[in-house]
């Protein structure tokens, strides 16, 4: 695999045992530093997508490729990803595991915490958190592991107007730090503006790759997608910042 390639996904299929075909003959990869936005109705196939390049789920055709580094994931299921008893803790234990010391530790539970808006909520009870800052609670997480790639799969679920904002603020921050992003939704009008690449899932097919420019010309309705352009006037105004 080329050097600047972070993902490459190369004819990736998935049949559950009912029969139902998830995903069929997938294929795309992911250059470095690249901020990719995969779009798609409910039950296109993003999560299951996303739990293969999880290592979660095995394909039944096809092959994943990360090169040279872990993926972080916030997963759309936040209550999934809770470690901890308390986001202090939980935020800790994934930076723990990247072998950093006990203040730089401290430091990125801290600076994670801050971004994310949980400052107050350090050392709550972390199940007993609302849908909303469970979600933050899962950003944070990665944010302290500091990952080269980063996966979010629908990352706007849940979140009220300032959390949709604090997410869309480190989003744009990941990506002028050069990391590689890749965002699994269908709420593009909060986040296409930040993306270099645009691609549409539609039944398990993969129906569009190119720019968001060139994407948002195309017939989204007929993939279940409402095109951004009815609300937003242009590309770049396609954020919550
Ligand atoms: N374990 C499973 N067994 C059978 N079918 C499954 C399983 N997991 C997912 N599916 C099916 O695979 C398809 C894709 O599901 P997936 O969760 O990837 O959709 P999605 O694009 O993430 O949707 P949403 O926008 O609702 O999150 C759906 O039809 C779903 O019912
Ligand atoms: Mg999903």
């Amino acid at each position: 695999m080329e050097e600047n390639i972070a993902l490459e996904v190369k004819g990736v299929g998935r049949t559950f045992s009912d029969g139902t075909v998830a995903l069929q003959d997938v294929s795309f990869s992911i250059r470095r530093g690249e901020f990719a936005v995969i779009a798609g109705s409910n039950g296109s196939g993003k999560s299951v997508l996303m739990s293969i390049i999880a290592g979660l789920d095995e394909p039944t055709s096809g092959t994943i490729t990360l090169n040279s580094c872990q993926a972080g994931l916030v997963f759309q299921e936040a209550d999934s990803q809770i470690l901890g008893e308390t986001p202090e803790e939980d935020i800790a234990f994934g930076a723990k595991n990247c072998g950093l010391s006990k203040e730089q530790v401290k430091e990125k539970v801290d600076s994670a915490l801050e971004k994310t808006g949980l400052v107050n909520k350090r050392e709550a009870y972390a199940r007993m958190l609302s849908g909303g800052e469970k979600r933050r609670l899962a950003v944070a997480g990665i944010l302290a592991m500091d990952r080269r790639l980063i996966i979010f799969d629908e990352p706007f679920a849940n979140l009220d107007w300032p959390g949709v904002k604090q997410v869309c603020a480190i989003m744009k921050q990941l990506k002028e730090e050069g990391k590689t992003v890749l965002v699994l939704t269908h709420e593009l009008e909060k986040v296409l503006a930040l993306a270099d690449r645009f691609m549409v899932l539609d039944k398990g097919h993969l129906v569009f790759d190119g720019t968001p420019a060139d994407g948002l010309k195309k017939e989204l309705e007929g993939w279940g997608i409402r095109n951004p352009l009815l609300s937003c006037p242009s590309i770049e105004e396609m954020i919550w910042l």
